[in-house]
């Protein structure tokens, strides 16, 4: 076996496992308990924290526990514009709601240069500038994530800072984003089970210097309206692997978008990608937009009316190169322009079709 597929292998067993475990089973090591202005955290029989900071009794909780040991919040409460710091080793398991508030540039919850932390399951609701920023991760597994927000990002990995390897996500589920629902930037190693993103401003799902991604699904409604972005997008050199070379390792298995902007948007030197399934409506721009990528493949699906499904090129990358599309696109059109190189096209549909 390739180490590609052992590590997507293993990452997808992880996955199921993660699913199966309901919030709060099992004795964990810590836990946090009470409401409104009162709160207690305890290690085994010792209390850690006894008041009325809910982020203080939570970070007191896991700064108790030791690596390979678990703390659940069973407590809702509201940690204001503060950040939540997990180290290696500790899995962090939120039962109750967890509040957020906006800390210009951090993250309501953060993880740093650190192996193996865990968070099976988190309700998080709030405007955070971001609500989990992450860089520097090894073997980090978030399980069941729901993100209510009423504005901020959802889920972010660091652009300029270290790169995280062996990435497990299961279902990931953001409602309300003003920018992404989850952005991530320089991840080896990335399985993701579901990304479902409801009235998101920005993405649903961008992926930036990712390689080797294995996606279940991501669904988007009404994402991205009125700007640029899309449902599902791959940008900065995206599926470009460490020799320069663009063979695949970047899968994805189905995408479906409705409404908000564009749907699927590949562009600045991504590639690498292979999407097996597209279900596009009514997107208020492209449908699929794919500008200066090489090797991507769209093997089959439905586009329904929307934008254009459009090939096109800036001047400042190499043109596209080595993409097949495969749709059945109805009451829209599609358009190859400039012309690339090793394009095939595959359209079933009523479409208007300017290819090449
Ligand atoms: C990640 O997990 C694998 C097994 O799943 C293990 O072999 C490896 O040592 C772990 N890496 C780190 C950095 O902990
Ligand atoms: C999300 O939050 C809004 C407003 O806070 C609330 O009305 C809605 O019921 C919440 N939805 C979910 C799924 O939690
Ligand atoms: C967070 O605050 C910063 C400035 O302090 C602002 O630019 C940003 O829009 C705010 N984000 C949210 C989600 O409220
Ligand atoms: C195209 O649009 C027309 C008018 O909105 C609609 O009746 C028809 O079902 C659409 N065709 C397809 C194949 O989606
Ligand atoms: C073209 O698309 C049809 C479905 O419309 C599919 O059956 C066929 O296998 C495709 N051909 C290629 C070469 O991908």
């Amino acid at each position: 076996m390739t180490r590609f597929s052992f590590l997507l292998a293993s990452a997808l067993l992880g996955l199921t496992a993660t699913a199966q475990t309901p919030c709060g089973s099992g004795t964990p090591d810590a836990k946090v308990e009470g409401s409104g202005s009162s709160f207690r955290a305890t290690k085994g029989s010792s209390a850690v924290y006894s008041g009325s900071d809910y982020r203080a009794a939570i970070q007191a909780a896991l700064d108790s526990i030791s690596t390979g040991q678990r703390v659940v919040v069973l407590a809702s409460g509201s940690i204001g514009a503060s950040t939540l710091t997990i180290t290696s080793g500790k899995t962090f398991e939120v039962c109750g709601t967890l509040n957020v508030g906006n800390k210009s540039g951090r993250g309501a919850i953060e993880v740093t240069n650190a192996a193996d932390v865990s968070i099976p399951h988190l309700t998080m609701t709030g405007n955070p500038y971001f609500g989990l920023r992450i860089s520097g991760a090894r073997n980090l597994s978030l399980g069941r994530i729901t993100m209510n927000l009423s504005g901020g990002l959802g889920i972010r990995f660091d652009r300029d800072r270290d790169p995280s390897a062996n990435v497990k996500m299961d279902v990931i589920s953001v409602t309300g984003a003003g920018s992404h629902a989850v952005e991530t930037w320089n991840i080896d190693g990335l399985a993701i089970n579901q990304v479902i993103a409801r009235n998101v401003g920005e993405c649903g799902l961008l992926l930036q210097k990712v390689t080797n991604a294995k996606v279940g699904l991501v669904d988007g409604d009404n994402v991205a309206a009125g700007n640029g972005y899309a449902t599902l997008r791959f940008a900065n050199e995206n599926g470009k692997l460490p020799n320069g070379q663009y063979t695949a390792n970047v899968f994805v298995d189905k995408v479906v978008s409705r409404g908000g902007g564009r749907g699927i948007f590949c562009v600045s030197q991504s590639g690498g990608a292979v999407i097996e399934r597209a279900e596009l409506s009514s997107n208020g721009n492209n449908a699929v937009l794919i500008e200066n990528c090489y090797n991507v493949q769209i093997r089959g699906g439905t586009v329904s009316g929307g934008g254009e499904v459009r090939l096109s090129a800036r001047s400042e990358f190499a043109n596209n190169r080595d993409i097949s599309i495969t749709l059945a696109v109805n009451n829209n059109s599609v358009r190859e322009s400039p012309c690339g190189q090793n394009i095939k096209w595959n359209i079933s549909g009523n479409a208007k079709r300017q290819t090449c």
